[in-house]
């Protein structure tokens, strides 16, 4: 597929980000391009985290840009920050539900600071998320801290997915759970994403979520992009990197799951 200028939804362009002394990224450029599920991996520290808040200009980068929706962010009113957070959806790692609120309360949380829908639209609402998310009405009342993991990553999904997000950031989307409910949150996603046809920017360091799902892989090292497309182009850079994560040997097995002619090519 050719992409042009236009189908880029995000476009990073000459960012740095440092933390007093420590530089984390510098002049790294990136697009994403509109439907695409993006992928962004890179060792621990390589700014991936820091790098999805600053697309949701939770942080503010030193230098550069980040322009979402055509809206330049150093630019941006808060009025316009607000809508653009309105138009995307956030799975992060960590501190996924409010762990004082139902699962109910939860998934209709973002409807509700929206203050513009009646409290039956809000009920709708909230039970055909939780129903695209694979969580029946049963479970509408329980808290978080009685979920599984699988279940709270689930709940997490359904309460990003309430405004029908374009653009959906996964980080670490199935860290910490088994491989079973990793493999049916990932089956989950790339069925919604065929559904809803939104753009996905997700971080991720295991291998099976990653070849299931990215239609890109942007790889993170030495301050920047050093690589992106697809696995197969990712895995002809000669960056020790790449070399150690994608043919080392678990990622030769997840390779040679998904692509055999991949993996022989390279080798
Ligand atoms: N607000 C902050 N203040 C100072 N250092 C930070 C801040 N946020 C992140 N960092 C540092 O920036 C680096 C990149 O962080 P992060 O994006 O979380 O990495 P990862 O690629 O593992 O997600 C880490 O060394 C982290 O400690
Ligand atoms: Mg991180």
């Amino acid at each position: 597929m050719e992409n042009s200028r236009s189908d880029v939804i995000i476009h990073v362009q000459h960012l740095r980000t440092q933390f007093s002394r420590t530089v984390i990224h510098n002049n790294l450029n990136l697009d994403i391009y509109r439907g695409e599920i993006l992928s962004i991996v890179g060792g621990s520290g390589t700014g991936k985290t820091v790098l999805l808040r600053q697309m949701l200009r939770l942080e503010q980068p030193r230098q550069g840009s980040v322009t979402i929706f055509d809206v330049d962010l150093n630019h941006a009113s808060q009025k316009q920050i607000a809508y653009f957070r309105s138009r995307s959806g956030m799975l992060f790692q960590h501190g996924a539900l409010y762990s004082a609120l139902s699962v109910f309360d939860n998934v209709a949380q973002p409807l509700r600071e929206l203050s513009i829908l009646p409290e039956s639209l809000i009920s709708d609402a909230v039970y055909l998320k939780l129903d695209m998310a694979g969580i029946g009405p049963e479970h509408a009342q329980k808290m978080p801290s009685s979920l599984s993991g699988g279940m709270v990553k689930r709940v997490a999904l359904a309460r990003a997915l309430a405004l029908e997000p374009e653009i959906l950031f996964l980080d670490e989307p199935t860290s910490g759970l088994d491989p079973d409910s990793s493999e049916s949150f990932v089956s989950l996603i790339k069925s919604l994403h065929k559904e809803l046809g939104f753009t996905v920017v997700m971080v991720t360091h295991d291998l099976d979520t990653l070849f299931a799902l990215s239609s890109r892989i942007a790889v993170i090292a030495d301050k920047h992009i050093i690589a992106i497309g697809t696995t197969s182009e990712v895995i002809q850079h000669h960056h020790p990197f790449i070399q150690e994560f994608f043919l080392g040997s678990r990622g030769l097995r997840a390779l040679a799951a998904i692509d055999p002619v991949a993996t022989s090519a390279s080798t």
